[in-house]
């Protein structure tokens, strides 16, 4: 594990990372329509500077992070919300095989380095229900739940009573 974590870098994202990180993208992550290739590279071309990748000693990019300041924030929410600055978290998602590495630690802190050197003092994200291992992972960082997402279908379709 520790030789794993010396050969990690965590680097800022590249224009050719991006087919990589489309694949880990759709294949680890929850969405309610599966995004393009075209979706992951507007994703990184609206705020590249707060996009990192996780790659091995060979290259290969096993996990990346991206996320964003918020702007636009009413200042009395941010009165209430007794922050200056927000940034949110928008995706995140480590390869199946380097699980449990430290590796989604390791790019959750970069980000929040990064925003925190920007000034921001707050930061959001959500998760979806099923993605357990993410809400233990920002639960140990430090993050806490202020709201939950709720629904409930109100026809006999294919959700309803499904949980999801
Ligand atoms: C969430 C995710 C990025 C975590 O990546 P990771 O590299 O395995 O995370 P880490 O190794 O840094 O784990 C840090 C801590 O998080 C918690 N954690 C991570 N995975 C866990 C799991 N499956 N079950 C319970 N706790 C878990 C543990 O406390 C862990 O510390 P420990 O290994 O010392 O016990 C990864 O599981 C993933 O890609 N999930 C699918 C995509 C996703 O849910 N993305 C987030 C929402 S968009």
């Amino acid at each position: 594990m520790l030789r794993v974590a010396l050969a990690l870098q965590v680097r800022p994202c590249k224009q050719d990372d991006l087919p990589a990180v489309h694949r880990l993208s759709v294949e680890n992550t929850s969405f309610d329509a599966t995004p393009t290739l075209a979706d992951t590279e507007g994703l990184y071309h609206r705020n590249p500077e707060y996009f990192y990748v996780a790659s091995d000693e060979s290259g290969e990019v096993v996990g990346f992070i991206t996320g964003y300041e918020r702007r636009g924030i009413p200042e009395e929410v941010l009165r209430t919300w007794k922050a200056a600055r927000v940034g949110y978290v928008e995706l995140m998602a480590v390869d199946l095989g380097n699980r449990r590495k430290g590796i989604g630690t390791r790019l959750l802190n970069t980000l929040l380095e990064h925003f925190r050197s920007e000034r921001i003092d707050l930061v959001l994200l959500d998760v979806p229900v099923e993605q357990m291992a993410a809400v233990k992972l920002y639960e140990k960082i430090g993050f806490n739940v202020r709201a939950f997402h709720m629904r409930k279908y109100l026809t006999n379709g294919a959700g309803a009573g499904s949980g999801i």
